[in-house]
């Protein structure tokens, strides 16, 4: 599945252009089915119907776990290092945690679980969090991970949307110095959740816990009862292709998250073949990602794509900058890390304490970069290149979403020709296009244009889940015929790909994706709140910071008290992560007489750039402008 030479890279890619279902088959040759498919792919994007693999019988963890048994069981699977460095560290196994998943997949079974049925898991980044998403995925359960910085509200939306009978969650989970009790959390959502059967809950910080009697069970005396009646096994569930493997909620440009699904032998494939491709991933690497599980790159890169690939992964539970911003060198160093996978903020976080905390630590285990998220600025990729890389390890930089399933355009390490800033090439199976406003095809190099893809991808999402008119109006109705990513997009002269950012109303806040229409309707809950208008502005760290202009009287007048309140309407209705870091108050919003918020010019003002405001004269009360100006924080 790996290409060695920029020469094979540009031969397999024409290949799999041209012949497209004769490449993905062979890939899929590399994958062990329980029944080979009828039909390599059938698809039209109007619908949008897409089915790879059609007729293939298999199941992922058997790929996952069962089939490296015999060679590779006691190579570790899992490495994982805890939030407090004092604490031992966790190896895995390939055997260990095929165990453990099959135990806790009797667990799962033991407590109703079956194929089909949603399963919501709000963990910390421990191995059983892996363990918690394999053993769904070995009994044909859909899992729905849900970030564990999310608040009660959001995770409530996500079981009532997907219908999830059963949580699984822990006691609390440890992120630095803050506790945080999810098990509480999860109170308080399930108040709202009456789908909810049964709560099995892992101990982690013995933050204290309500168990409700007849609902909430431990999840070790679940496992102690899986070994009395001792029946390790548990044989895997055989799943059709198609079926659906997980969904995964994420923002768009309106109020509510839509649940994105992928469906078990296109996402298999896609993620073990990319996670392989790109990384030049070699038997006996040690690998760190150092995103979250809640997140798509946890799926796809820290368990799925390199556990199907025999690999061994690295869990980080804690945060990179405590017990101080030396920690992810620490960790390299500590295990010899020769793959790191990180994000843009990450770096320009660390960076930001200076090379003291990189001094002295030994980073020549290092043999590949990667980075995902976000656009890397420049200054940030060369001081990742050089303080880092020390000059000698390629970046991969891959641009993907979570629509996508894994790395769309991404450099293969070592083969593609780097250039700071650039996503760089297609890999081979993938057909992006830049396209104008219309839908027409912006051919040639040195142009701009909204970046599609024209040919479907094995990891492509299939369905919104419950609502699969929403998953076309969103990605297959902008532009016929094609997959609308919503990023920007440069093709330069060298036909190498930039993704110049998001060209809808969705932030991108420290990698993460935060629509602004659901940011507003959260700030719009609170009590004295009239109206509001988000929109990003460049932030130094997080990439975009979220701007808020403001309509509210306030509480008695006191702007500073209302902030504050505003800030926790948002941290409990949507979560922390989608709290606004600027709140200006105005008396109005610049709207056009059809009532329509001018969000170009909040834009502008945001971005501190009021030279141009461009045309304003359509304006209802082009007043409120300058005031909103004059105020600009
Ligand atoms: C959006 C997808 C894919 C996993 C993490 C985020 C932006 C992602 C890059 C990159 C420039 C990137 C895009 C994309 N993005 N990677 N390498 N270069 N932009 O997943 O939450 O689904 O967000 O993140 O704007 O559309 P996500």
């Amino acid at each position: 599945m790996q290409v060695k030479s920029f020469e094979e890279y540009k031969e397999a890619w024409r290949k799999s252009v041209e012949q497209p279902e004769q490449f993905w088959e062979e890939i899929a040759g590399n994958f062990q089915w329980r029944k080979k498919w009828d039909k390599v792919l059938e698809w039209n994007f109007k619908e949008p119907r897409v089915e790879w693999f059609k007729g293939a019988k298999l199941n992922i963890t058997e790929n996952c776990l069962d089939r490296h048994l015999e060679k590779n069981g006691d190579v570790p699977a899992i490495i994982w290092e805890p939030n407090d460095p004092t604490e031992d560290h966790r190896v895995l196994t390939y055997r260990q945690l095929h165990d453990k998943v099959c135990q806790f997949a009797n667990v799962l079974k033991n407590n109703g679980a079956k194929k089909g049925d949603r399963i919501c898991i709000y963990m910390p980044m421990v191995p059983e969090l892996a363990i918690a998403v394999l053993a769904c995925a070995r009994i044909g359960a859909i899992h729905s991970v849900v970030f564990g910085g999310f608040s009660a509200q959001s995770i409530a939306d996500r079981i009532k949307d997907a219908e999830c009978n059963i949580v699984i969650t822990a006691d609390g989970s440890f992120r630095g110095t803050k506790e945080v009790p999810l098990k509480s959390v999860i109170d308080d959502a399930l108040v709202q959740c009456p789908s909810i059967k049964r709560v099995i809950v892992l101990t982690r910080s013995h933050t204290p816990v309500s168990m409700i009697k007849g609902r909430d069970v431990w999840w070790e005396d679940e496992v102690k009862k899986v070994e009395t009646q001792g029946n390790p096994e548990c044989p895997v569930e055989e799943m059709d292709a198609e079926d659906m493997l997980f969904i995964l909620y994420t923002s768009g440009s309106t109020g509510k998250p839509k649940g994105v699904v992928h469906t078990c032998g296109g996402y298999m494939v896609y993620t073990g073949y990319t996670f392989s491709n790109a990384f030049q991933y070699k038997p006996g690497e040690v690998y760190f990602c150092t995103a979250d599980i809640g997140w798509i790159t946890g799926h796809s890169y820290i368990v799925y794509g390199p556990l199907s690939q025999g690999a061994t992964t690295l869990m980080f539970e804690g945060i990179p900058t405590w017990p101080n911003a030396g920690r992810f060198w620490d960790i390299v160093e500590k295990y010899k890390v020769n793959i790191l996978y990180t994000a843009p903020t990450a770096i320009r976080s660390l960076m930001s304490f200076g090379d003291d905390v990189i001094a002295g630590k030994d980073l020549s285990s290092l043999t590949k970069l990667g980075s995902v998220g976000e656009p890397i600025n420049e200054e940030a990729w060369h001081w990742f290149d050089e303080k880092i890389g020390h000059g000698n390890c390629p970046i991969v930089d891959t641009w993907w979403q979570t629509e996508t399933g894994g790395f769309m355009i991404s450099p293969i390490a070592g083969v593609t020709p780097t250039k700071p800033g650039y996503a760089t090439l297609p890999l081979p199976g993938v057909q992006p296009i830049l396209v104008d406003e219309n839908g027409k095809e912006i051919e040639g190099n040195g142009v701009n244009g909204n970046l599609c893809i024209k040919f479907p991808w094995p990891g492509m999402l299939r369905t919104t889940y419950g609502d699969h008119e929403r998953c076309r109006q969103t990605y297959f109705a902008t532009y016929e015929n094609l997959y609308f990513t919503g990023d920007g997009c440069l093709r330069d002269e060298d036909g190498y790909y930039r993704i110049t950012g998001r060209v809808d109303d969705v932030l991108n806040v420290s990698g993460h994706r935060i629509g602004t229409a659901e940011v507003e309707n959260a700030i719009n809950m609170h009590s004295t709140v009239v109206e509001s208008a988000v929109v990003g502005y460049p932030h130094d760290i997080k990439g975009q910071g979220v701007y808020a202009f403001v309509v509210s009287p306030g509480k008695h007048g006191d702007e500073e008290i209302t902030r504050k309140d505003i800030i926790m309407t948002v941290s409990r209705i949507i979560g922390p992560i989608a709290k606004p870091d600027k709140i200006q108050f105005v008396s109005g919003l610049p709207k056009t007489r059809s009532g329509k918020i001018m969000r170009r010019i909040l834009r502008k003002i945001a971005e501190g750039d009021t030279s141009n405001l461009g045309d304003t004269s359509t304006l209802l009360d082009p007043a409120v402008v300058d005031e909103i100006k004059a105020g600009a924080l």
